[in-house]
């Protein structure tokens, strides 16, 4: 990769001047170093090209109803966090480089606790790109689809 890009901006038939030239190498220099970094840095598996998501879980339970929220993935655990009526909890994770990202939340209120898969990447890569939008209801969660811009519900 590192050869192929050093000779492609460099034609055999241009005559340029050795000052040129080095300011020219210095660019593509330059240019394979973001390329490089962008493309190839690998940190804990993850590539560091793959897409940002936001998650979104709001507090939709009704009036003085406190909604503590608990996620994790394989690799994280984002802690509790408290969530009062019509606040909004968010985190945002980088899509892992083999499609298996998932979180999932327990969700507590009136000493109940329910879950939620908050992001399967092969099931929301779609409809949750780039934010998934939660609310919760007493009785059901609903995501906002981001293609069709409409709530998609299930009950508890
Ligand atoms: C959340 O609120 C409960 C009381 O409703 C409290 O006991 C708990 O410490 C709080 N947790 C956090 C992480 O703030
Ligand atoms: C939950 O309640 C709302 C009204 O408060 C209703 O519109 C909705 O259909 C209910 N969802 C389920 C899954 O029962």
């Amino acid at each position: 990769m590192h050869v192929l890009l050093i000779n492609y901006p460099i034609s055999q038939n241009f005559h340029v001047e050795k000052a040129t030239m080095v300011q020219a190498l210095c660019h593509i220099s330059i240019f394979i170093l973001v390329l490089i970094s962008n493309l190839t840095i690998l940190s804990e598996g993850k590539l560091v090209f793959f897409p940002v998501r936001h998650v979104h879980i709001k507090n939709n339970l009704g009036d003085g109803i406190n909604l503590q929220v608990h996620c994790k993935s394989g690799d994280d655990d984002l802690g509790i966090h408290n969530v009062t009526y019509g606040g909004d909890y968010q985190f945002h994770f980088r899509v892992n480089a083999f499609g298996t990202t998932l979180f999932f939340c327990g969700l507590v209120w009136d000493a109940k606790l329910h879950y939620l898969n908050a992001y399967i990447h092969q099931r929301d890569k779609e409809r949750c790109a780039p934010d998934c939008f939660w609310t919760v209801d007493k009785n059901q969660s609903c995501l906002f689809n981001m293609r069709t811009r409409s709530q998609e519900c299930r009950p508890f």
